[in-house]
């Protein structure tokens, strides 16, 4: 008979479990053998109030189909409160999933600092403080998955989200650097920026878009890549509605100018098509190799002069 991916006697941690996709998470883990801690704060998709139903339900659901999940309702932002009941209840922690979010559109003009502060507080803070607790288990036991959960606004920005476009770029950054810091303690570290039909996307898509974007096509890729079998870390992968690919930076082969009294924005301006041009491109897993580069640069001749230039229309001087 085929084998299923199973997590027997490992703890997931799920935050925002409560509902959407979370819920969706932990009743897989909970249905393939994992302890789970169903977290859920419990209040309002824009992060008002609070309550102990949301997470319930779904411990209900896993224990009634003879699965092992306690529930946990503190806020992310008390990350420690919620490994300690990993802990204290099944005495680990495997994998952690940070789910949990909340949204505050608004266009940025009309932005309150609050709107700002409680998304940040949120996505980043909250997901920072659970890692945080987590770490020192992952790094004890030479093992650890964990997920963030960005989104299509984080990496390509969207209108009327600035604050959640923030948050959720800064988890990619975030998640990259603990991909690289884990690596030698086998803990890898994934980012997926999904799209699902929840309580969150309902009031901005039709009901027959939404109905093409189940949560359980977002869920089978999160159990790939938090089974002990998995090796990729550092990725970020969209998914929903059946599609799943994989993104990453492309830098342009970019223009190479002398670095002396001759580097002048002119100069810049006769190499806007090099620098812009993805025509040979490369894919980098770090910074561009400056002092390389600044070996080669130093042999050039002086860049040819840009004075008054038209560009875009424009005069422009050296
Ligand atoms: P959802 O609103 O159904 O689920 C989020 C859950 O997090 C809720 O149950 C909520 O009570 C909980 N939560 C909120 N604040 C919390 C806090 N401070 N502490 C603990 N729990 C808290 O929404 P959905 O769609 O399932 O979202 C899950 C994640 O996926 C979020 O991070 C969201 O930003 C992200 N996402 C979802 C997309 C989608 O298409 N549904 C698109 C891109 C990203």
């Amino acid at each position: 008979a085929p084998q299923e991916l199973r997590y027997d006697g490992q703890t997931v941690v799920v935050t925002g479990a409560g509902g959407g996709l979370g819920r969706e998470y932990a009743v897989f883990y909970g249905s393939r053998g994992a302890n789970v801690v169903v977290n859920d704060l419990g209040g309002s998709f824009k992060g008002e109030g609070k309550g102990s139903q949301a997470a319930d339900a779904v411990v209900n659901e896993i224990r009634s189909r003879g699965g092992k999940a306690v529930a946990n309702y503190d806020s992310v932002e008390n990350g420690e409160a919620i490994i300690k009941t990993a802990i204290d209840n099944f005495g680990r922690i495997d994998v952690l999933i940070n789910n949990a979010g909340i949204l505050r559109d608004v266009s940025f003009k009309n932005m309150k600092h609050q709107d700002w502060d409680l998304i940040l507080a949120v996505h980043v803070r909250g997901a920072y403080k659970c890692a945080r607790a987590a770490w020192p288990y992952f790094r004890k036991q030479k093992y650890g998955r964990l997920i963030s959960t960005a989104s299509a606004a984080g990496l390509f920005g969207s209108f009327g989200q600035c604050n959640y476009s923030a948050a959720k770029l800064a988890l990619v950054g975030f998640t990259e650097t603990l991909a690289k810091e884990g690596l030698k303690y086998n803990i890898l570290c994934n980012v997926v920026a999904p799209i699902a039909a929840s309580r969150m996307t309902q009031t901005v898509m039709p009901p027959d878009v939404l109905e093409k974007l189940k949560p359980e096509w977002v869920m089978p890729l999160v159990a790939v890549l938090t089974h002990s079998s998995s090796t990729e870390t550092g990725s970020i992968y969209e998914v929903g509605g059946g599609h799943i690919a994989k993104l990453r930076w492309e830098r342009s082969k970019g223009a190479l100018l002398k670095p002396d009294d001759s580097l002048t924005p002119g100069a810049i301006i006769n190499k806007w098509k090099d620098i812009n041009s993805f025509s040979e491109p490369e894919h980098p897993q770090g910074p561009a190799n400056a002092m390389e580069l600044l070996e080669t640069a130093t042999q050039l001749p002086p860049n040819p002069p840009g004075e008054k230039l038209d560009f875009k229309g424009k005069v422009v001087l050296v």
